[in-house]
């Protein structure tokens, strides 16, 4: 039976999961400061450059010596770099439990043709990490966005390891606990849990990291953006905001106060402090509503970010296209804007929950999922 429409709508309804909502006191003005039509090589935009390489070690705790570096292609480009520049020295397990790590899967094995070992689990589940080889150098994805199953930590990942550690942690960072000693390369951009704009990549190199790229050299070419060493060497300018190539001054000024905000809100704590909260808003509901249910299999893996959600509903004729008309439907009232399941992933929504978004927003949220469920049940 349809309901009546909600009071309260969601002060802002932006729920995508990439690029996702802004921080909650943005405006264009923040960004005035922004060195426009200067060089990025001279010392201002070098500054700004650095200052996004270091404020990004502040506020996720990166050790001292890890190297963090700004590159193009945003976190494809970063992952890309990393699989080309790294792999091939020994044998790799690939690990994916959804759509994104399928596409690391897919570039090392067919594309780079690796001897590797393909571990996955389906949409809803992850692999059982205490099942791999850590002497081999495992790729992995830290949380699915597309299915909304995170590693709940790096316990399985041993100190000890002889291979090196390769993750996609885009849609964790800023949002997840994120061991950096079990980590080798790690790799983010800047529009998910922190809204920033899109372009740009980061990769986290350990010292372990930099001792393969510097003692490797792979037996295919390197485009001149993957490269990272030069004559055996670290090019030690990648690091400290010499960029290889051009960045956006703008986009680098929109990430610097981006990470003064997160600061402003208690920093790395306080951000996962609220991406737990605006997950666990939706768990609860779903929790009491018998018709909609988490895609995690298990609440230790559900995603804070990426909550993607199924309908579970008996009377669902098509679930698919149900999905899409409940999306749809929430979108045309305004209320909530992107949150279908990516087109990769089984039927359903998709909710952002990082730290740029406010609780008080999914909260209102909710009885709107209901309203358009319970319409949508109506007009089949
Ligand atoms: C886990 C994961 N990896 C990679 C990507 C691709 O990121 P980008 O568009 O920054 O290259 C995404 C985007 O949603 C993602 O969620």
């Amino acid at each position: 039976m349809a309901i009546e429409a909600p009071a309260t709508r969601p002060a802002n309804p932006r729920f995508s999961s990439g690029p996702c909502a802004k921080i909650p006191t943005f405006s264009l003005d923040l960004l005035a400061d922004a060195p426009l039509g200067r060089s990025h090589r001279a010392a201002v935009g070098k500054t700004k450059l650095k200052d996004a390489i270091e404020n990004t070690r502040d506020v996720l705790g990166i050790p001292a010596d890890y190297k963090i570096g700004i590159v193009p292609g945003s976190d494809t480009g970063a992952v890309e770099m990393a699989l080309w520049s790294l792999l091939g020295e020994r044998k790799a397990t690939m690990v994916a439990w959804e759509s994104f790590g399928a596409g690391w899967v897919s570039d090392v094995v067919k594309q780079l043709k690796i001897d590797a070992d393909v571990k996955t689990a389906d949409y809803g589940d992850i692999v059982d990490f205490a099942d791999i080889d850590f002497n081999t150098d495992v790729v992995f994805t830290w949380n699915g966005t597309t299915s909304g199953v995170r590693l709940p930590n790096a316990d399985a990942i041993p100190a000890d390891r002889e291979g090196l550690t390769i993750c996609d942690a885009t849609s964790a960072v800023f949002a997840m606990d994120l061991d950096w000693d079990k980590l080798d390369v790690t790799t983010f951009s800047w529009q998910k849990a922190l809204g920033g704009e899109a372009a740009h990549g980061v990769i986290v190199l350990s010292p372990r990291a930099v001792a393969r790229l510097e003692s490797y050299t792979p037996a295919w070419p390197l485009p001149k953006i993957f490269r990272m060493t030069k004559g055996g060497k670290l090019i030690d300018g990648i690091f400290t905001g010499a960029t290889i190539n051009t960045p956006s001054m703008l986009a680098v000024e929109d990430y610097l106060v981006a990470l003064d905000w997160a600061k402003s809100v208690g920093g790395l704590k306080g951000m996962i402090d609220r991406a737990t909260a605006n997950a666990t808003a939706i768990w609860n509901f779903c929790d009491a509503k018998p018709w909609i249910a988490n895609l995690a299999s298990d609440p230790a893996i559900a995603s804070t970010t990426s909550v993607c959600l199924k309908f579970t509903d008996e009377r669902i004729q098509d679930g698919a296209a149900f999905a899409k008309a409940v999306a749809k439907r929430l979108e045309a009232e305004g209320v909530a804007l992107d949150i279908g399941a990516y087109r990769d992933a089984p039927a359903g929504l998709r909710i952002w929950c990082g730290g740029t978004v406010e609780t008080s927003d999914i909260e209102a949220l909710l009885p709107w999922l209901e309203w358009a469920f319970e319409a949508e049940i109506a007009a089949q």
